[in-house]
């Protein structure tokens, strides 16, 4: 079965502005924070960060650089100390 996690988003945000997402359990809103990040790929439609495709930029420099996610569950290496688990998104 095939289900839409989000369907039918069309939203714009503007620079320096602050913005909430709001909605009922199961509506999209971490699979739309997922999309954002690039973390995940919409099976249809685009994303453009100043303009351009966010998949033409380079998952690392986009996520360092231009959008950042921190998770509801943190989402931390167990294997790693708190330093590590910090230190492990940065480029090499
Ligand atoms: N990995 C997944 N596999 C299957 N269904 C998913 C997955 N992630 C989310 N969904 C479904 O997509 C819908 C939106 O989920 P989600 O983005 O987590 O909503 P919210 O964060 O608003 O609670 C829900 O129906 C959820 O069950
Ligand atoms: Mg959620």
């Amino acid at each position: 079965m095939n289900l839409d996690a989000v369907k039918s988003i069309s939203c714009h945000f503007e620079k320096g502005k602050f913005y909430v997402l709001m909605g009922p359990s199961g509506s999209g809103k971490s699979t739309s924070m997922q999309l954002i990040n690039a973390l995940v790929q919409p099976t249809q439609g685009s994303i453009l960060y100043q303009g351009k495709p966010i998949e033409t930029f380079r998952p690392n420099e986009y996520r360092l650089k231009y959008v950042s996610l921190i998770h509801q569950n943190f989402c931390l290496l167990p294997f790693l100390n708190v330093l590590e688990n910090v230190l492990y998104p940065l480029p090499c």
